[in-house]
């Protein structure tokens, strides 16, 4: 994973760096570090830890240098420790590089460069690239050598390379991993993605896989790996509304849940029309004909928001549905005819199992991918995207991008409904309707955080807690026991609570905690018997129901309520109390609610 970033031009390089890293801190923080070139030789400065961290160092020095590279690191090949950490260089310190991606290869490769006595300093991956290029050096002027050097590494990369010799120099180089390159009055960026530089530039080139930046004395080319010239043509790039900053909350995974009624109306909005009973997603209709089955591939918490899709592409468009993690999905031998439409869903666009799982099908079966970022490695390769419209989420806990995903979903659904015909227009606005109050009856909850913050503070001290859901509500209750492991480290675990009593139910002791998704749908008689089960045997239950459910209030220890709400819909209410429920928790227990040990947002590695 990793986030890079690169700066040659008139500004402080490493003020650049810094913030740009900063911003790309969501794809990983066990370390991070810089390069430049000072009197003739590379210079590193490196911390374990966070950016700050860095920061702090890099302002002691008082260096100032115009052109530099950056890393921030998720610890993939080796323990992130101050000699894991990148940059890294070579023997004879002359070149730097930063790398995002994993070389797949880089065992066979370690060992023939130090059969040709390379002096490796680091456990990782990356340091042999930098040695090989090296290597290369000894026998070919500068671009052969890069051109030598990527042609044998197996597996991702984002690079940048800089050299103690060529100070002016910046070579810039992607496969399977994303980079992005602009310039802007002779000032020139790299990064990860567009938020680690986009306050300085307007335009950006978002570089095609396979693709070279040759960036010289202000000049810069894009060449392929064979080493041909190739044309990119820059893309605007949109400032978002929604700003990277706190806005007084307190962790941005405060601000996105209170974001969740916006970014759904932002996702939703122009995209469907009550008074004409009708829905454009944006998608050419064509891809809605003869489906016979729907494939959706995710992971994490998109992939639970695909668990809830499913139900929406049967029940609206009568389409057999399945749900596959696209981790796993790549080992199945399936026979799937054209009629398949897959549907890739990720928040990101980045995900490195999700991509590969598309390039398994891809040309032989249509795919439509919904992500939040459009010049995302998964929506290029798609056959068509949509997007949701919910500014960049930072907080490493997906919360406002699973919910509008939802509603995109939701929206596409009745979208192949109304070209099959399968329900009645009337039906298609009733949903619409329906689908228009959520963010207020969202906002009704918000309002209430202050009740949900008082009883997630008497269960805080608890070691595990059990979910359960059915129905659409199961993948809710998923993703509230997700939500609530990576931001607090308390262990719990969801399941459908029809199978309660087929093992877990033997966990449950004087005191267990249990939430139960519980609102008034057509699995709410049959989940209230399996609470009842379970409070039997001594478990507290914490309940989310519907206002007015004075039998499930009766059962309940703590109960949270919503507006009665169509049920396909009930989802986008009952999520917003299980991640305040997480977070509240994780607020009392005083950990890193943005940043969790051990994750990182964007996983691009496989
Ligand atoms: C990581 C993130 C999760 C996210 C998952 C899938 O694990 O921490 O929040 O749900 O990746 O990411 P995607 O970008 O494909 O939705």
């Amino acid at each position: 994973m990793c986030g890079i970033v690169g700066y040659i031009g008139k500004e402080s390089a490493l003020d650049i760096i810094i913030e740009g890293l900063k911003h790309l801190e969501y794809r990983g923080y066990d370390s991070a570090g810089v390069a430049f070139v000072e009197k003739k030789k590379i210079k590193k400065i490196r911390e374990k830890g966070k950016v700050d961290l860095l920061k702090k160092s890099i302002e002691e020095t008082k260096i100032k240098v115009h052109s530099a590279i950056g890393h921030t690191r998720w610890a993939t090949h080796g323990s992130p420790t101050k000699e894991n950490t990148h940059p890294h260089s070579d023997c004879k310190n002359k070149i730097a590089i930063v790398h995002n991606g994993i070389i797949e290869n880089y065992l066979d490769l370690k060992r023939m460069l130090k059969a040709k006595k390379h002096k490796f300093s680091s456990e990782t991956d990356t340091e042999v690239i930098v040695h090989l290029l090296e290597e290369n050096l000894k026998h070919y002027p500068i671009f052969d050598s890069i051109l030598n050097t990527i042609n044998v590494l197996k597996g991702s990369f984002a690079l940048l390379f800089i050299f103690a010799d060529y100070p002016n120099l910046m070579i810039g180089i992607r496969k399977n991993s994303p980079l992005i390159f602009a310039e802007k009055e002779n000032n020139f960026y790299f990064s990860s993605d567009i938020v680690g530089i986009s306050s300085y530039v307007d335009k950006a080139y978002f570089l095609d896989d396979e693709t070279i930046v040759f960036l010289n004395n202000s000049k810069y080319s894009f060449f392929d790996f064979k080493g041909a010239e190739k044309k990119i043509f820059p893309k605007k790039v949109e400032k978002s509304s929604f700003f990277i900053e706190k806005k007084g909350y307190k962790h941005f995974m405060l601000k996105e849940i209170f974001e969740q009624p916006e970014a759904i109306r932002e996702t939703i909005q122009d995209r469907y029309s009550i008074e004409r009973g009708e829905i454009d997603v944006g998608v050419d209709e064509s891809l809605f004909e003869n489906i016979e089955k729907i494939r959706i591939l995710s992971c994490g918490t998109s992939y639970h928001a695909g668990l809830i899709g499913q139900f929406y592409f049967e029940n609206f468009s009568g389409i057999e549905t399945s749900v596959s993690l696209s981790s796993e999905f790549y080992y199945r031998d399936l026979e799937d005819t054209e009629s398949t439409l897959f549907i890739a869903i990720s928040q990101s666009g980045e995900t490195a199992d999700t991509l590969k799982a598309i390039r398994k099908i891809k040309g032989k079966n249509k795919i439509i991918s919904i992500t939040n970022v459009s010049e995302s490695s998964i929506t290029r390769e798609s056959d068509a995207f949509i997007l949701t419209h919910c500014g960049p989420e930072i907080s490493v806990a997906a919360t406002k991008t699973f919910t509008s995903q939802i509603s995109l979903l939701f929206l596409l659904a009745l979208s192949i409904a109304q070209k099959t015909e399968y329900i009645k227009k009337e039906k298609i606005i009733s949903f619409l309707e329906e689908l228009r109050k959520i963010p207020i009856q969202m906002e009704e909850i918000l309002n209430k955080s202050e009740s949900i913050e008082k009883i997630a503070y008497k269960y805080y001290q608890k070691e595990s807690f059990l979910y359960i859901g059915r129905w659409i509500n199961y993948p809710v209750a998923l993703e509230g026991s997700l939500k609530l492991k990576e931001i607090s480290y308390i262990f719990s675990e969801a399941y459908a609570g029809g199978q309660l009593k087929h093992g877990p139910i033997s966990l449950i002791d004087e005191g267990t905690p249990l939430v139960a998704v519980a609102p008034d749908d057509r699995a709410r008689n049959n989940i209230l018997s399996n609470i009842e089960e379970a409070k039997t045997r001594g478990a507290e239950i914490i309940s989310i129901g519907t206002k007015g459910d004075n039998e499930l209030l009766s059962l309940s220890d703590a109960m949270f309520v919503i507006s009665p709400v169509n049920e396909f819909l009930s989802p986008l209410l009952t999520t917003i109390y299980t991640q305040l429920f997480a977070y509240f928790i994780a607020l009392r227990r005083g950990v890193d609610i943005d940043q969790p040990r051990n994750l990182a947002k964007s996983v691009t590695v496989e």
